[in-house]
């Protein structure tokens, strides 16, 4: 083949197959090459300064692997021989100082748009104490546990006022492991580190956002999803003082049952755990705050102290849900 037809068939290659990457992106949309859509301030930030730093970075990618394929293909050896050597280059005083000079304004730039964008990242906007509440976040294996500030409780699932800011303690308890409370519409990942305290906010709208534990804890690790829930305040303010009083016992029992004795225990067969159909301890109430505040090393492996720090009411609804498991013949 002649070498002009040789370059012709070579460039129709490389622009379809081009054309061919491109398409299926687009034609994905977001296609997971963009941070999930964001719906707090702080989260549009962090996409912000993501779509500043891709743009560079594409750019960087296309430039070096562009000069990779082309030098690839123009020099290569063809039918010189295997060791004749090519032309002997010492420096280019212009070229270096280019590819100094380029690198320092991108790494400026970078730096400098990342550092205008972070307060608003961190720092929470200021809002009257009327509009703004605060929700404790606590990573336990294998499951998020949010307290409210009335006491209540939830579990994976955090139910949050719309359109105000709500500030975040990520806490890490000191006898756990590490975690990560990730909600990819609310903003970056936080980590509960045992024995700290991190804090963060979001001020989203109206509606449901996935959360995810983003730090691999354990064996039920990809178990520990969630949600935030995001609903107007005044079903916010319901939810929690139901949630605080008697009438949300059996609701949060379930979720306690579902959320954490059920990421490891079937009723009727060994799981993570042995099975607990027929179980007495499910309605003993000391036995079981025992085992949920010391754990066991059992003869299958170990079972963390998941309720170390519940409140007599948690346990309550433990066990008001649990004790129809308790006969035989339940599993
Ligand atoms: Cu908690 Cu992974």
């Amino acid at each position: 083949m002649p070498i002009s037809v040789r370059r012709t068939v070579f460039a129709i290659l490389v622009t379809s197959v081009a054309a061919l990457a491109t398409a299926a992106a687009a034609l994905a949309g977001n296609g997971g090459f963009l941070p999930a859509s964001p719906h707090s301030p702080n989260a549009t930030r962090v996409t912000d300064a993501f779509i500043f730093v891709a743009v560079f970075t594409g750019m960087i990618f296309l430039l070096v692997e562009g000069a990779l394929i082309m030098f690839i293909v123009k020099y290569r050896r063809g039918k010189r021989a295997r060791t004749a050597e090519g032309p002997q280059i010492h420096g280019s005083t212009r070229l270096e100082i280019i590819w100094t000079v380029i690198p320092v304004l991108i790494l400026t730039a970078i730096g400098g748009f990342v550092f205008y964008k972070l307060p608003g990242i961190a720092d929470a906007p200021k809002a009257a104490a009327a509009d703004q509440t605060t929700i404790d976040v606590e990573g336990h294996q294998f499951y998020w546990l949010f307290r409210y500030p009335n006491g209540a409780v939830s579990i994976d699932r955090m139910v949050a006022p719309a359109d105000q800011v709500v500030h975040e303690n990520i806490i890490g308890l000191p006898w756990d492991v590490n975690h990560s409370w990730w909600v990819p519409e609310l903003g970056g990942k936080w980590d509960a580190i045992p024995g700290r305290t991190n804090k963060t906010w979001f001020d989203a709208p109206v509606g449901t956002y996935v959360a995810r534990c983003a730090e691999l804890c354990g064996i039920q690790h990809a178990l520990m999803d969630g949600s935030v829930k995001v609903v107007p305040r005044a079903e916010y303010n319901q939810f929690i003082e139901t949630r605080a009083s008697d009438a949300g016992t059996m609701a949060l029992g379930k979720e306690e049952w579902t959320g954490v004795c059920e990421k490891c225990h079937r009723l009727d067969h060994q799981y993570i755990g042995p099975a607990l159909g027929g179980n007495p301890l499910l309605a003993d109430r000391q036995g079981i705050e025992q085992l949920l505040q010391n754990g066991q090393t059992g003869t299958i492996g170990v079972m963390p102290a998941v309720g170390k720090n519940w409140t007599p009411h948690q346990i309550d609804a433990l066990i008001a849900y649990t004790k129809q498991f308790a006969k035989k013949g339940t599993g």
